[in-house]
C-alpha cells in the first residue's frame, strides 16, 4: 500500500513540493504516488476527481492533499470543490481535526465533515427560489461527538459543542445527542455554546477553549478564525479521519490564487499536515514529532523566507 499525493491548484504544488522534500527525509521508505485532482484534472479529464484518482485514494494508506480551487471555474458547472466534497464523502472522513497551536493558543476544532449544510438537499424551485438544507441524522452527530470526547480525554478534558440551537432544528437534535454521548464521558466537562457567541469567545477568551465540536459549515468558518489567532492560515493543518479507511490530510487554507506562482506561499500548513498524516494516518508518531519540531524551529527562527527557502531550512533542521 502506498500514499496518494494530490498536489492541487494554485499554491498547492508549490507547498506540496516542500512537504514531499521533508517527508523524503523523515520517512525515506514511504511510497508516494501522485494523482490528478482539482482544476487541472477538470482541464485534463473533465472531472475534478477522476475515477482513477478516487480508486487510488480508496486503496491507499493515506491521502496527502494540497489545496484546490481556481477562479477560472468559480462560475462553471463543474468545479474543483465538488470533487473535494465527493472525496471526503467517499472516504467517509467525517472527523476533521483542525488544531490551532502556537504560543498561548491551544485549540482543537473537531469539525463534522461529511454532513450538514454541505451535503443536504439543494436545488431551485419553480419560482426561482434557490435552497440548501442542513440535514443530520443522530448517528452522524453521535460519532463526531464521541470523537471529540475521546480527543478531549488526552487534552484538558473540556468540550465545547457549538450550534445554533436557538434557531435550528438540527442544532436542537445535535445538543440532545451530544448530551447523551457525554454521559459516557463523565471525566470530560461539556459546555454548549451558540455559534455567534463562539466566534466572539474564540477572540476574547481564547485560553478558555480547548476542544470545539461542531457542524460542517460552522467548523469551516470558525477554523479560519481560529487560524488567525496564531500566525495565520498559512500555519493551519488538518487531519480528516474515518473509522476504518484511509485518512485525508490537507491544509485549512485554499489555493491562494492571489499569490500563486510567486514563490512566497507559506508551506507550513502543508508540512504540518504531512506530520499529522505520519501521526494519525500511519501511526509513525516519532517521525511526525521530528518533522513538527523542524518546522516550528524554522518558523521561530523568523525572517521573511520564500517557499523554497523555508523548505531548505526545514531540511537543514532534519539533517
Ligand atoms: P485562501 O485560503 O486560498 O486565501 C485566503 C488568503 O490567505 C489569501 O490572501 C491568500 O493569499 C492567503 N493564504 C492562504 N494560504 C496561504 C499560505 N500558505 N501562505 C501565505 N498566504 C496564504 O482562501 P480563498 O481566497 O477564499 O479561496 C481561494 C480558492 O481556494 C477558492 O477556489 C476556494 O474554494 C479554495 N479553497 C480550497 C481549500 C482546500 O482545498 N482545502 C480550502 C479553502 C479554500
Ligand atoms: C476548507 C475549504 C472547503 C470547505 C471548500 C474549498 C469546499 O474551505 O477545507 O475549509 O469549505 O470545506
Ligand atoms: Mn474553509
Amino acid at each position: 500500500m502506498s500514499l496518494v499525493v494530490l498536489p492541487g491548484d494554485g499554491i498547492g504544488p508549490e507547498v506540496m513540493r516542500q512537504a514531499l522534500r521533508a517527508l523524503a527525509k523523515v520517512g525515506p521508505d514511504l511510497e508516494l504516488e501522485e494523482h490528478a485532482f482539482g482544476a487541472q484534472a477538470i482541464r485534463d479529464t473533465g472531472d475534478s476527481l477522476p475515477e482513477e484518482t478516487l480508486d487510488a485514494c480508496k486503496a491507499s494508506e493515506a491521502v496527502l492533499k494540497g489545496p484546490i480551487g481556481d477562479p477560472e471555474f468559480d462560475a462553471a458547472e463543474v468545479r474543483p470543490e465538488q470533487g473535494m466534497l465527493r472525496l471526503r464523502a467517499e472516504l467517509d472522513v467525517y472527523a476533521n481535526l483542525r488544531p490551532s497551536e502556537q504560543g498561548e493558543v491551544d485549540i482543537l476544532i473537531v469539525r463534522e465533515l461529511v454532513g450538514g449544510l454541505y451535503f443536504g438537499e439543494r436545488g431551485v424551485r419553480e419560482d426561482g427560489t434557490v435552497f440548501d438544507t442542513m440535514e443530520y441524522h443522530p448517528r452522524e452527530v453521535e460519532r463526531i461527538a464521541r470523537r471529540a470526547f475521546e480527543l478531549a480525554r488526552d487534552r484538558r478534558k473540556r468540550v465545547v459543542s457549538v450550534d445554533k440551537a436557538n434557531v435550528l432544528e438540527t442544532s436542537r437534535m445535535w445538543r440532545r445527542v451530544v448530551n447523551e454521548v457525554a454521559a459516557d464521558y463523565e471525566d470530560v466537562a461539556l459546555e454548549h455554546m451558540l455559534v455567534d457567541n463562539a466566534a466572539m469567545q474564540l477572540v476574547l477568551a481564547t485560553d478558555q477553549l480547548d476542544v470545539i465540536v461542531t457542524e460542517n459549515m460552522f467548523g469551516d468558518i470558525l477554523s479560519d478564525l481560529a487560524a488567525s489567532l496564531t500566525g495565520g492560515i498559512g500555519l493551519a493543518p488538518s487531519a480528516s479521519l474515518s473509522d476504518t479507511g484511509p485518512g485525508l490530510f490537507e491544509p485549512v487554507h485554499g489555493s491562494a490564487p492571489d499569490i500563486a506562482g510567486k514563490g512566497i506561499a507559506n508551506p507550513m500548513a502543508m508540512m504540518l499536515s504531512a506530520a499529522l498524516m505520519l501521526e494519525h494516518g500511519l501511526g509513525r508518531a516519532d517521525e511526525a514529532e521530528r518533522l513538527r519540531a523542524a518546522v516550528w524551529t524554522t518558523y521561530e527562527a523568523g525572517g521573511e523566507l520564500r517557499t523554497g527557502e523555508f523548505g531548505d531550512a526545514v531540511l537543514r533542521e532534519l539533517s
